[in-house]
């Protein structure tokens, strides 16, 4: 019997240490170490790595000799899915998807693995028994010809000798955090044993060039639970977002090694599972009729490199107390104050004994600072009580003196605000340049200060 030794980890960052400290010198967080009895069984259980890797030598090869061939990617009936991960599954690559508890992740896979018939899918969960997948998979209604099977375990041992019975093309594996291997003695859930049942997986997935996906659940903090040495071991990392209080979900490349991390894939919960939206800004314009509304305006952001339209309401009304209330919801409080102060510095907009609420419809969290003239305008149009005409987009950021800045990527939201038929678009002087006006049908306006914007829009 080995005997039993423990160290300390961080369980913010991973850093390892034989003694407990207050302070990890890796990340800077105090109070994070936590004591992990780790005691190695003399390797007796038999396992992938084992089993396999010890015959084999590797050797330094040129790199004009290494012959590469283009990897098929496996196409998930999923485009958003297919989007995110850069074009399809690259066989051989571990994926990890991360998200707060009951956003959809065990939905999103199970649903992966009942629409692809063709594929033999390994399901294995250590979270819910067979007949509650079963009863998830009734309620998909997919589960005809698939040929998914289902797996409840946690021990890795196991999993890996019912893989070599059914020889999966696919493994997902339903929470990492209820995996244990039987080489370390920690909990199930713990840094040392998270690392270690991922690395099994990661062993399994290079050798045998089987894709696995990985649910892992994220801290109230926002990171993935466990270490970040996870993000480091795995070759794309998704994160499932969005308010559980609303429909609308996203899922963003956060780290992608055979594709671009700014996509994202945009999915909406329905009570039959989840459905792609395939065109986000169809939704996001929700009541585009009402013309007489004052408050409303529409800006042109992008959410990683996929541009979108989306409406921002406010509304400002005199305040009834002695400090006047500010709130914004789906954009930062501290950017909508400066953005205040600008107006009220700069413009003379008696705003600072006025209560303003901001919010950004379709419940998102919208960061693009080209929002800013939507929000400005949104802003004045509900103090002047003049509403903004219709058809009208706005796509540019703010400065200090009330200058409208220029932006990433213009071309993109402008032919987005094109393709769902507006008629004009506001945009900095500075991104005109080297913009081919003529190009689009959609009326381009270059201005260079807030003023000209104002003088134009409400006279
Ligand atoms: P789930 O996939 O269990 O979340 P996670 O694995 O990330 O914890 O999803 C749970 C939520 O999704 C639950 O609150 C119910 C909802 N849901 C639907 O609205 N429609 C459906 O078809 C399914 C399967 C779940
Ligand atoms: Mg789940």
């Amino acid at each position: 019997m080995a005997k039993a030794r423990s160290t300390y980890f961080c369980q913010n960052c991973g850093f390892e240490s034989a003694k407990w400290l207050g302070k990890c010198p890796s990340c800077d967080q105090w109070n994070t170490f936590v004591e992990e009895v780790i005691e190695k069984t003399a390797s007796k259980v038999p396992d992938w790595r084992t089993e396999k890797s010890s015959n084999r030598t590797s050797k330094a090869a040129a790199i004009h000799s290494i012959v590469y061939k283009e990897e098929a990617r496996l196409q998930t009936p999923d485009k958003e899915l297919n989007r995110v991960l850069g074009g399809g599954i690259v066989p051989g690559s571990l994926t990890l998807i991360g998200g707060e508890p009951g956003i959809g992740k065990s939905t999103l896979m199970l649903q992966l693995a009942l629409t692809m018939p063709k594929l033999k899918i390994l399901y294995v969960s250590g979270e819910e028994s067979e007949q509650q997948l079963k009863m998830r998979a009734e309620r998909i209604k997919q589960s005809s010809q698939a040929s998914c099977y289902i797996l409840t375990e946690t021990a890795t041992q196991n999993i890996f000798k019912q893989i070599e019975q059914v020889e999966p093309e696919l493994v997902i594996i339903d929470s990492i955090q209820t995996l244990h291997s039987a080489h370390i003695d920690s909990s199930p859930g713990s840094v040392s044993q998270v690392r270690e049942c991922t690395a099994e997986l990661l062993r399994f997935a290079k050798e045998s060039g089987t894709p696995v996906f990985i649910i892992g659940h994220i801290t109230k903090e926002g990171s993935i639970a466990g270490p970040k040495v996870l993000e480091h071991m795995v070759d794309t990392v998704l994160q499932f977002e969005g308010d559980r209080h609303h429909v609308y979900r996203i899922l963003r490349a956060v780290k992608n090694r055979f594709g671009s991390s700014s996509e994202l894939g945009i999915y909406e919960m329905q009570g039959a599972g989840l459905r792609e939206v395939s065109n986000p800004s169809e939704i996001l314009l929700s009541h585009r009729e009402s013309t007489t509304l004052t408050g409303i305006s529409i800006a042109s952001m992008l959410e990683g490199a996929r541009p979108m339209l989306i409406e921002v309401q406010a509304l400002v009304s005199t305040s009834a107390y002695g400090t006047p209330q500010r709130s914004a919801t789906g954009f930062d409080a501290r950017r909508m104050n400066m953005l205040l102060a600008v107006l009220e510095k700069r413009f003379g907009f008696r705003l600072s004994i006025q209560d303003v609420f901001l919010n950004i419809a379709g419940g998102l969290r919208v960061e693009d600072p080209a929002i800013d003239l939507a929000v400005i305008m949104a802003i004045i149009s509900s103090q002047q009580d003049i509403p903004i005409p219709s058809g009208v987009v706005f796509a540019g950021e703010v400065g200090l003196s009330g200058e409208i800045r220029a932006i990433n990527r213009v071309d993109q939201r402008i032919a987005e605000a094109e393709k769902l038929g507006f008629e004009k678009i506001y945009i900095s002087k500075y991104n005109s340049k080297g913009l081919d006006i003529s190009r689009y049908k959609i009326e381009i306006v270059p201005l260079s200060k807030v003023e000209e914007l104002f003088q134009q829009l409400f006279g």
